[in-house]
């Protein structure tokens, strides 16, 4: 997969993004904000990458991508879809460096998988959870079209959590 933006390359994780991915999930933010995955080693990032990429395309059609500066081609984050077993609908999932935030980039790559995952792959309704202690983040959401649906308790997790959803067979006339 390979969508570009005004600004951005999204594109298929690979193994050689293996040092950006181990710098980009032990950041502090993503340890306070998605958890701390253990990933501490080259070869972990690379297993990482091999489940949240390759596997998951292989399996659902759909992953996890790179997010890069078109410009310099400068990996900045990630972006992309999961699909969790306690959620009804695939979810929308990304992270950034924290250098690059508060430029919109993480808006911009966030509505170029959704116009993907609605004209590509057919589908209809999107989710996303997010800590309830991450503003940043539920703003993004709402910038894309996601409409909060309140908090709630997942299985697996301690805390509650903030669910947001964009659904498109009740949206026809979106412009995303
Ligand atoms: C959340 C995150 C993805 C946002 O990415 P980003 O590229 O900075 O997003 P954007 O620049 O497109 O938009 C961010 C918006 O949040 C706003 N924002 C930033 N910090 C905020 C805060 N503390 N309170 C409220 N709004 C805030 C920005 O002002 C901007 O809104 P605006 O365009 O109306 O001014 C990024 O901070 C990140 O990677 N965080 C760590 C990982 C993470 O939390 N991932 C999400 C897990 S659900």
């Amino acid at each position: 997969m390979l969508i570009e933006t005004e600004r951005l390359l999204i594109r298929d994780l690979r193994s050689t993004d293996d040092a950006f991915i181990l710098e980009l999930v032990n950041e502090p933010a993503f340890h306070q904000h998605i958890g701390d995955k253990g990933i501490r080693h080259l070869e972990d990032a690379r297993a990482y990458i091999q489940k949240a990429g390759a596997e998951n395309y292989e399996r659902l059609g759909f992953g996890m991508y790179l997010v890069m500066l078109k410009d310099s081609s400068m990996a900045i984050g990630i972006c992309g879809i999961l699909k969790r077993d306690f959620l009804d609908h695939p979810d929308l999932g990304f992270a950034y460096t924290a250098a690059n935030w508060n430029k919109g980039y993480g808006t911009e790559a966030a509505n170029a998988i959704i116009h993907w995952a609605t004209t590509s792959l057919g589908i209809q309704t999107l989710s996303a959870i997010t800590a309830v202690t991450n503003p940043a983040s539920v703003r993004l959401l709402e910038k894309s079209g996601f409409k909060s649906h309140g908090e709630q308790y997942f299985p697996g997790r301690k805390e509650k959590l903030h669910l947001l959803m964009i659904d498109f067979s009740t949206e026809p006339n979106s412009t995303i």
